[in-house]
């Protein structure tokens, strides 16, 4: 009955201290210190080397430690049988709707104009977009895209999302599927990517997409490095097509120092931290899902392994 911390890059202290506060007899596993492989029921884990889930022959569930999933379901060895749950917290649907909201404010306030302006002491005024006559168009509709949409509305942003099946959230315009897309990029000044990295959605900020939205606009992505091509980015950034972005992910994490978006004028880089999984808000959901699980029930917050999110 043992629960195994997974934890390739991340610190664990803070992990081990609430499982301890809140299951006290909790016998805790700390990677690559498993003991007997067999004795491991619960993992919860980020970025797991490929094929190291397959070495536990008892496994009931594997937990992300995220609210992404791909860094699991991208190992070809991860055992088919056995649920997968993700993160599902409140806290970090206000966190990342906080990033889209400041993203999409300094956008519409001319902040990294000014930033530029203040180092040549320079003083210019830009009339500020208004948030009525902006669209912005949110790629997923989940828990975090429909937190940000909420948000944005309350603002007086004129908000539409794209997602596979309908959603209703007041005042957002909801488009689906493939054969929406072309209208739902029509109205967009400013898109924001909060789609979970799939095979359908891997690469798509590509050119075809920018070719869509209006001119001029805006990029936010936060979701993952590997939805977006980098040099069609930086290609409608040179058309003018794009006039800027607001990166949070990147196909290479950390960013290598000599990666053209560090020094791009129109490119604002931010190091994965929009919306970080706080261990305090999360591990009650996870001990009862390992609660759950020793009980033989299904766990909460399971993914459709088909589906891929
Ligand atoms: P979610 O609740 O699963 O929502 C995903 C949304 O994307 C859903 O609305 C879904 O549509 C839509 N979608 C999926 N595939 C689609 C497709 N092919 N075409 C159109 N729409 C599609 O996920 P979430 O919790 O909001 O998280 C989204 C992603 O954010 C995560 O997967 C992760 O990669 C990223 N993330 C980033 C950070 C950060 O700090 N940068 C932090 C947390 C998460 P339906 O609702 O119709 O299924
Ligand atoms: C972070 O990127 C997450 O998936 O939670």
């Amino acid at each position: 009955m043992a629960f195994l911390l997974l934890l390739a890059d991340i610190e664990s202290k803070s992990w081990v201290k609430q499982l301890k506060i809140h299951e006290p007899q909790l016998d805790l596993r700390l990677w690559p210190n498993t003991g007997p492989v067999e004795e491991i029921d619960f993992v919860l884990a980020w970025r797991p080397p490929p094929g190291e889930l397959a070495r536990y022959p008892k496994l009931r569930c594997i937990a992300s430690l995220g609210a992404g999933v791909d860094h699991l379901l991208r190992d070809p060895d991860l055992p088919a049988a056995v649920p997968v749950t993700r993160v599902v917290d409140a806290s970090m649907a206000q966190s990342m709707s906080e990033y889209v909201v400041m993203a999409v404010l300094n956008w519409c306030r001319h902040m990294p104009r000014y930033a530029r302006q203040q180092q040549e002491r320079r003083w210019q005024v830009h009339v500020p977009r208004q948030a009525s006559s902006t669209g912005v168009g949110i790629m997923g509709l989940g828990q975090l895209g429909g937190a940000a949409a909420r948000h944005l509305v309350a603002l007086g942003f004129d908000v539409a999302g794209w997602s596979t099946g309908p959603k209703q959230i007041a005042g957002v315009r909801s488009y689906i599927g493939e054969a929406q897309l072309g209208a739902f990029l029509g109205r967009t000044d400013i898109l924001v990517c909060l789609l979970p990295l799939t095979e359908r959605t891997r690469g798509i900020l590509d050119a075809r997409l920018f070719a869509g939205v209006r001119p001029g606009a805006y990029l936010i992505n936060c979701a993952r490095g590997e939805h977006l091509q980098e040099a069609d980015l930086l290609a409608a950034l040179d058309s003018g097509q794009l006039a800027g972005a607001c990166l949070d992910v990147f196909v290479t994490e950390p960013l290598p120092p000599e990666h053209p978006f560090w020094r791009h004028p129109s490119i604002t880089v931010t190091p994965h931290t929009a919306s970080l999984t706080h261990p305090r808000a999360v591990v009650p959901r996870l001990i009862e899902n390992y609660r759950r699980v020793m009980a033989g029930l299904a766990p909460l917050d399971q993914i459709d392994r088909l589906r891929g999110y």
